[in-house]
């Protein structure tokens, strides 16, 4: 199986493996002292990872050095029962010592391409910029069982290849407006982490491994990082048709 494909036996078995690949990347900054730049995204899948940080890494991850962006999040208030933030601060925020000051809050509640503008400003302001777009250290990536990842969804692939480092993507069946990094900025990270568990992405999964007819309909698809291959953190049941 690809190196770069790494298949545990149960969804917190995974969301364990990520959490100690977060740890080893902050070490690294550490070790410069420099800080650990992470942009999360939201949904369900990363609830059980942010649990784990809370219960298992609030001592051990030095969360002075951790800087926190989004990947993506929905155009609500953060007080929203669909706010990524909101189901951040619930499952890791409220339990571990991270400085206000370090937390980039995407503002769901502005108007959508106001605060796209805006949060491409923070990022050009608040990171290093590599070929045009501002580069994280990590970004932690999920996928819908449509193949969309962050708000880049199928029905809108300009935004991977868009020349704005944040754009607004609008979901297809609910037609919720979201903020969004782009394509480009996600691809200049560091590292580049996808986080699936669950039956049901193992159909749309197995056709972008192995590039089956029609994966390149699918924005996950496409999804690298500065130094190479995303890195897929699966468990048995998202991994069984690969
Ligand atoms: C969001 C996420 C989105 C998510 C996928 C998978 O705002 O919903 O950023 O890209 O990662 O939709 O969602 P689940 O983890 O809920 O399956």
């Amino acid at each position: 199986m690809n190196s770069n494909l790494h298949v545990f036996d149960t969804p917190e078995d995974t969301a364990r493996a990520v959490a100690g690949f977060i740890l080893d990347n902050v070490r690294k900054k550490v070790k410069q002292s420099l800080p650990f730049n992470i942009a999360l995204s939201g949904g369900s899948t990363p609830k059980l990872l942010f649990d784990i940080l809370s219960n298992e890494y609030a001592e051990s991850i030095p969360w002075h050095f951790v800087r926190l962006f989004w990947v993506d999040e929905r155009c609500v208030p953060p007080t929203h029962i669909e706010s990524n933030f909101g189901m951040t601060y619930e499952h890791l925020l409220k339990n571990v010592p991270i400085h206000e000051a370090n937390i980039f809050r995407m503002q769901g509640e502005e108007n959508p391409e106001v605060e796209a503008k805006r949060y491409q400003e923070l990022m050009e302001r608040e990171l290093t910029i590599h070929d045009g777009f501002p580069r994280l250290d990590f970004v932690l990536l999920g996928m819908g069982d449509d193949g969309h990842t962050a708000s880049i969804f199928p029905n809108d692939m300009s935004l991977l290849k868009s020349d704005t480092a944040v754009g607004v993507g609008t979901h297809p069946v609910s037609g919720q407006k979201r903020i969004t990094l782009t394509g480009l900025t996600l691809e200049q990270a560091s590292e580049v982490v996808f986080l699936i568990t669950g039956p049901a992405k193992a159909g749309i999964l197995s056709e972008i491994i192995h590039q089956k007819p029609g994966y390149v309909n699918y924005p996950a698809s496409y999804m690298r990082s500065s130094s190479g291959a995303a890195e897929f953190y699966l468990d048995k049941e998202a991994a069984s048709l690969l």
